[in-house]
């Protein structure tokens, strides 16, 4: 295991949620173990490198063995992490209960709006505190995901699945809860999310996409669907033998789309003049620190 990465920068990562604990689909080619000023990621990052010789990073959001909770996954040094080996997307994957009947278990939903039910519980922002006292920012944050790599993921993931399983459908625009858990919703908290909009609930898209943003990182959900939560009178409330029994089909589609991803969202972020997502992002931050600089 190296403490450093020494080789060229890396411009894509990849987040793993439940079930998604690494790449296998991809040659790796180091494993390192980092320490950022936020203590240690979630995992090791492996670095993975594609066919076509593009790197990736990849980590596991819950550890490799699934061993932290929704609550206490370390985002400050996950996201951190990822931005000192150079990259400047990340493609997050994450388990999701359904609140729309449409939306059947194993179906896939890249979502373009967020509503936070997390309890203030978890460190949201590099700013205001610890070495960043005294700084105050406000990063824009009403478009959550990369308006530019969004729409080019769902047509790439949709493609993917229609030959590698056409049974499995994909949906764009959905709004995904993000919940503290660590238990599931009640049937009236899930009827709640479904008359405020919710398509989908997770517990992971929040503060993982917002500490992105304030790193300067483009981010996309790619959101495999699990369980029908609670709302659903027909039905039993979710359990975690239903999540896992699912996560198995998920996990083996989602390696697939993780293929045929990597090379795409790599040429649209890695150049530093004509990379339009890039250019969005890059500098971004300049315009949302409020605190005058002495
Ligand atoms: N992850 C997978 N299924 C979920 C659910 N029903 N609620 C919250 N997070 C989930």
């Amino acid at each position: 295991q190296l403490k450093e990465w020494k080789g060229e920068p890396i411009r894509v990562g990849v987040i793993g949620g439940s079930g998604l604990y690494k790449l296998e689909k991809i040659q790796p080619v180091a494993e390192i173990d980092m320490e950022t000023p936020w203590g240690k990621p979630s995992s090791p990052i492996t670095i993975a490198k594609t066919q076509s010789g593009v790197h990736v990073a990849f980590l596991a959001r819950h550890g490799r063995d699934h061993s932290i909770t929704p609550s206490s996954v370390p985002c400050l040094a996950n996201i951190s992490a990822l931005k000192h080996l150079g990259v400047r997307a990340i493609l997050a994957f994450s388990a999701v209960g359904s609140l729309r009947e449409e939306i059947r278990p194993k179906d896939f939903v890249i979502p373009n709006q967020i509503i936070d039910r997390t309890k203030g519980i978890r460190r949201a922002s590099f700013f205001g505190e610890g070495e960043e006292k005294g700084v105050v920012a406000h990063a824009m944050f009403g478009d959550p995901f990369d308006e530019v790599l969004r729409p080019l993921v769902e047509k790439a993931v949709r493609e993917t699945l229609e030959k590698f399983n056409p049974e499995v459908k994909v949906h764009g625009e959905k709004t995904v809860v993000c919940m503290e858990g660590p238990q599931f919703s009640t049937r009236a908290e899930s009827l709640m999310y479904r008359a405020w909009g919710g398509d989908i609930i997770n517990m992971s898209v929040l503060p993982e996409s917002k500490l992105a943003r304030e790193a300067e990182i483009s981010y996309v959900l790619i959101a495999t669907a699990t369980d029908y939560d609670a709302w659903r009178p027909s039905s039993a409330a979710v359990t975690v033998a239903e999540v896992i029994e699912c996560l198995k089909a998920n996990v083996a589609a989602s390696q697939e789309v993780t293929v045929s991803l990597l090379d795409l969202i790599h040429s649209h972020v890695s150049n530093d003049q004509e990379s339009q997502a890039f250019k969005n992002i890059q500098g971004s931050m300049k315009f949302s620190v409020m605190t005058k600089s002495s």
